[in-house]
């Protein structure tokens, strides 16, 4: 009886052992729609909005403006590697094999625009206009185009709200 129970306790215990160390093993459920290509089109065409926005901005004197925008071009960027499984090159994509090639590239790529987002938001918190302006001068390049030119096909025509790279 006694020794049943014991035994009883041993194998309860070794299962919530189990249970345990597989939470905590285990990957969070991937975010999103199950298609990486769509999740991560749907994801860029967003970085573009804001990107427009954020021009548009600038141009219109409401540097200050822009920090709603940079802050979501900032959590994006943090996303972005999780959208890139090996594997997911479809017809329909335009991302570059180079992308699991140069993997640590490309992860900088995005930290690099997590980054420079981070500053311009915080120049337009600090409500530092020719901060902003200085910033915005040179994103498309350097925070956008510097993935897209390694990584990305180039799209056929023109796109809108696309940075020049
Ligand atoms: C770390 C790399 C990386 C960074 C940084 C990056 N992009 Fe992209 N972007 C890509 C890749 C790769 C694709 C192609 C994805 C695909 O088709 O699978 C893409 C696609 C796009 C597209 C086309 C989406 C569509 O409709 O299919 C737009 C628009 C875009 N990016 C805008 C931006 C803007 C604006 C920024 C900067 C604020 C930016 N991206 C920063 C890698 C990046």
């Amino acid at each position: 009886m006694e020794l049943r129970h014991v035994r009883a306790g041993v194998i309860l215990g070794s299962l919530v052992a189990l249970a345990v160390v597989g939470c905590a093993t285990s990957k969070p459920a991937a975010m999103g729609s199950g298609d990486p290509v769509a999740d991560r089109q749907r994801l860029m065409k967003n970085n573009g909005a804001n990107w427009a926005e954020i021009q548009n901005k600038v141009k219109a004197g409401n540097a200050e403006g822009v920090a709603v925008n940079a802050e979501a071009l900032a959590l994006h960027a943090q996303r972005i590697t999780l959208l890139f499984p090996e594997g997911s090159l479809t017809d329909k994509s335009k991302a570059k094999p180079e992308i699991w090639q140069k993997w640590p590239e490309f992860q900088a790529a995005a930290k690099n625009l997590e980054n420079r987002a981070g500053t311009l938001r915080d120049q337009a918190v600090a409500k530092d206009a020719a901060a902003v302006t200085a910033t915005v001068a040179t994103f498309g390049r350097d925070a956008c185009g510097t993935c897209h030119t390694p990584f990305r096909v180039p799209p056929p025509q023109q796109q809108p709200a696309a940075p020049r790279s």
